[in-house]
């Protein structure tokens, strides 16, 4: 499928380059209630709820980039001006992009299961995510979960109703509902059963962000680093807490140096280059290349810090 830039522009929304949390506002040119859709698959419900309630702005968010460039090519066609899509993983993205209280609704349609214990980490689903919930929504805005799998729909529901912040509805068999995604097709089709929990927000609960909310600084050497100052970067892991820092690559450029790093905020990865540069003037600047720019988080700044500190020590040990 072809994309025009222009109509990836208009939908899909890189926050890392905005401010956080999110003007939404100023995204979306007017003041409305935001809905959120966690893992919208090619964007069909999407485009359907953003036409059917045209008072309310909408946001997605799905990880691979073909389910962006599919939704936005449907966003484009539907003219729905009052929707926009995120590439990123919501687990996070959800706390850190919206203000406190800020969001109506949070809908979750047939999210992968991985019902195996060793996967569990890539589920949405956690108790962490459920104090993100209570971080975001509004007081009496809701979270809904539809699913095939009445496992997944339990122990979600165990454990909102375990939350103090939220009332839980009675699980639902079979709910009547106007849009069926792709995937719901797919389960009625094999006989499957849909199940669904309702959470109404009672309390909100501030959560921990780690993304910083201030523009990312450009930080300075009084040194242009050595290939032989930079080797051992490579082999060091820097950590604090939940930040986890790790250069991974190392390339000459025309005017310093790239390093090719990871960074972790609780599991939360970006991967980025990081430049060494010397400008013309002389001065030595650190800072992510504007290239896939990352997200200004905790892990950024202390692994930036942790590199300089680093060279900084290993040139006065001479
Ligand atoms: C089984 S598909 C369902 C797609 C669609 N909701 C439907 O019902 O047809 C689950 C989707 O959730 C997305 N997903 C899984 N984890 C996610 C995360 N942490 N953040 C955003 N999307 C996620 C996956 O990429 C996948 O497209």
């Amino acid at each position: 499928m072809k994309v025009k830039p222009p109509i990836l522009q208009q939908y899909e929304l890189q926050p890392a380059s905005l401010g956080i949390p999110v003007d939404w506002e100023q995204v979306f040119g007017r003041k409305a209630p935001i809905r959120v859709e966690i893992g919208f698959g090619n964007g069909g419900a999407l485009v359907w709820c953003a036409q059917k309630n045209p008072a309310v702005n909408y946001v997605g968010f799905e990880l691979p980039k073909d389910c962006i460039l599919r939704s936005t090519a449907r966003l484009w066609r539907a003219e729905v001006p009052h929707a926009r899509v995120i590439c990123g993983d919501a687990r996070y993205l959800l706390r850190e992009l919206f203000a406190p209280a800020s969001v109506e609704k949070v809908l979750m349609q047939f999210p992968m299961p991985w019902p195996k214990e060793k996967h569990a980490k890539h589920r949405v689903y956690s108790p962490r995510f459920a104090t993100s919930l209570a971080h975001v929504l509004k007081l009496n805005g809701c979270f809904e979960l539809v699913t095939d799998q009445k496992g997944y729909a339990q122990e979600t529901e165990k454990i909102l109703s375990a939350h103090p912040s939220f009332a839980v509805d009675p699980l639902e068999v079979n709910p009547p509902r106007p849009y069926k995604t792709r995937y719901e097709e797919k389960w009625l089709e094999e006989g499957r059963s849909i199940f669904r929990v309702v959470a109404t927000l009672q309390e909100n609960v501030p959560a921990h962000r780690f993304l910083i909310q201030e523009p990312m600084e450009t930080k300075h050497l009084s040194f242009l680093p050595t290939e032989a100052d930079l080797r051992p970067l490579l082999q060091t892991t820097f950590r604090e807490q939940e930040s986890v820092f790790q250069v991974k690559d190392l390339f000459k450029a025309d005017d310093g140096w790239l390093l090719d790093v990871v960074s972790s905020d609780e599991s939360f990865s970006q991967r980025f280059l990081l430049r060494i540069l010397e400008k013309n003037d002389g001065r030595i600047l650190v800072r992510p290349s504007g290239i896939q720019a990352p997200y200004y988080s905790e892990a950024v700044r202390f692994g930036i810090q942790s590199v300089i500190d680093t060279l900084i020590s290993a040139q006065s040990q001479g």
